[in-house]
């Protein structure tokens, strides 16, 4: 699985980590960023579904764009395999990918819409579910492009904000969801300061958001996470904005691990805190964070960053990567079909109605 495509800065043409070329199904690996820029070639739904949990490929529009690739290469397999017999191999080769990580509804969305074209195919269907992935990648762009303006309109002048783990180009199609608003803020001349925390434990601030913002020549200061408090009371930003891996119909939102002491803190010292994601994160049959299941993962994460070597004998680590931020201590939620503001059953379900 790991062998490289290419070493290109994707700067030169605006970071896309996600990309089909030759019939294959091309990721930036996120896992090497900054210190690499190395690409790896995915040409079966199972490896596919171990670049989504290795975190190859991460953020939750992302993931959802991958496993959309994921179930055209699921399709040819068994196309191969099976001939017009492919839709039970098929199937299979999905619930892979649809268990490689749990929070991000996106993943759910994307198979579901694949498989609502799947069931209609008859013949070889790859070409018209290619065709639908790179549909969804072409709209998830344009979406993103939507939000940032959106939200960069609530942003007022001279400001200064802070985001938390990586909601940018590297997480969607490009371009990206907070990240996108701070972009388009910033071409607006709207934003003075960008502030990141570095987000513990796998550094997606330090290692993505710092890289990606470089890249675009948007300078940016890295802190600890354990430093946002002190920043907020000494010298406040005017928004933290942040993505979202899944929200609720009562606007609770699951994100990255430390947003919802962020958003504890931002509201303590006044300090508004926006949440910018496509409706495609927005998960109505969740009624409140409660209903969201919480990603654990391995405690090398954690481990790892302290020291080598095993964990010592009577310790054992913790390691939830998403949490829960309640809608109340949400100024705005920000999607391509306007803005909830507050958040709340209402307001979410407006904006989370399809569009005519
Ligand atoms: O574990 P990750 O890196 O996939 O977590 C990503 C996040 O929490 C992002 O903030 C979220 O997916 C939104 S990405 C536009």
């Amino acid at each position: 699985m790991e062998r490289t495509l290419t070493s290109n800065n994707a700067g030169d043409t605006g970071i896309q980590p996600i990309r089909w070329a030759d019939g294959v199904l091309c990721l930036l690996d996120q896992r090497l960023l900054p210190a690499q820029v190395r690409w790896l070639r995915l040409e079966t739904a199972g490896d596919t579904a171990d670049a989504i949990r290795d975190l190859v490929v991460r953020g939750a529009p992302a993931i959802g764009l991958t496993a959309a690739y994921g179930a055209v290469l699921a399709a040819r397999e068994a196309w191969r395999a099976r001939g017009s017999e492919w839709q039970s191999m098929y199937s299979e080769q999905i619930s892979l990918l649809a268990q490689a990580r749990p929070t991000a509804v996106n993943l759910r969305w994307a198979l579901t819409r694949m498989n609502a074209l799947a069931a209609t195919l008859a013949g070889d269907p790859e070409a018209a579910l290619l065709a639908e992935a790179q549909t969804m990648q072409a709209e998830d762009l344009a979406v993103n492009r939507r939000m940032g303006r959106l939200g960069a309109e609530l942003i007022g002048t001279d400001a200064a904000v802070m985001t938390h783990c990586n909601a940018g180009a590297l997480a969607t199609a490009g371009y990206g969801t907070a990240l996108g608003v701070i972009r388009t803020a910033w071409t607006d001349g709207r934003i003075r300061r960008v502030y990141a925390g570095e987000t513990r434990p796998w550094l997606q601030g330090s290692r993505l958001t710092a890289w990606e913002l470089s890249q675009d020549g948007i300078p940016v200061t890295l802190l600890a996470d354990s430093a946002a408090a002190q920043l907020f009371r000494r010298e406040p930003p005017d928004w933290v904005i942040v993505g979202a891996d899944r929200i609720a119909a009562n606007g609770d939102v699951a994100n990255k691990i430390g947003t919802y002491s962020l958003a504890v803190a931002a509201r303590f010292h006044g300090v508004r805190f926006m949440v910018v994601a496509p409706t495609s994160t927005v998960d109505l049959a969740a009624e409140s964070g409660l209903d969201i299941p919480i990603e654990e993962r391995g405690p090398d994460e954690i481990w790892s960053v302290a020291s080598a070597g095993e964990v010592p004998e009577g310790v054992t680590v913790a390691n939830p990567v998403f949490d829960i931020t309640p809608a109340h201590l949400i100024d705005a939620i920000v999607t391509e079909n306007g803005v909830a503001s507050p958040p709340d059953a209402e307001s979410v379900a407006r904006i989370a109605a399809p569009r005519p």
